[in-house]
């Protein structure tokens, strides 16, 4: 059997995804603390430009929501809604249960890698996030 480096890679991200609780929403968020941190001193340094932003953001990888919730969206103009998306859909059934606001925040699955994203997601953002999530992509383009 042979292997090419978008196998190695898919199997070094489904060992990590479990190791790292990516599959258990609510046992990542006991274990976030370093994540949440990362991401509150990069959402503090951008506070004051962050404040302007009302139109329609998207998080990329939000996982279980609880950065795009507790530290986003309190960081934008009121008038933003945000969109959180991500591969696995334990963590977005987990994020549109415990942290979604209505008209202002929902999570949906997509993988950021797939082909031909759909329409809704084509040029409809003013603004895009990601917190600790883009080296988990082999294709970053
Ligand atoms: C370390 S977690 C980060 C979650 C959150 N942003 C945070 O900072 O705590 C990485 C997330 O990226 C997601 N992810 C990995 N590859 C992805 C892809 N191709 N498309 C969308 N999400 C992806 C994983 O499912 C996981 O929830």
């Amino acid at each position: 059997m042979t292997t090419n480096d978008s196998d190695t890679n898919k199997h070094f991200y489904d060992l990590f995804k479990y190791t790292l609780n990516f599959s258990n929403p609510f046992k990542y968020t006991l274990n976030n603390n370093l994540q949440r941190e990362k991401a509150s001193n990069v959402i503090d340094e951008f506070e004051e430009y962050l404040k302007g932003i009302s139109g329609k953001c998207l998080d990329i990888g939000c996982g279980p929501g609880d950065i795009t919730k507790d530290m986003i969206l309190p960081a934008l103009d009121p008038n933003a809604v945000v969109i959180g998306i991500d591969i696995s859909k334990n963590m977005i059934d987990y994020a549109n249960k415990k942290y979604s606001v209505p008209k202002k925040l929902e999570y949906d699955v997509l993988d950021i890698q797939i082909k031909n994203l759909p329409t809704k997601y084509i040029s409809e953002f003013d603004f895009i996030f990601s917190f600790n999530s883009l080296h988990w992509c082999n294709d970053i383009k």
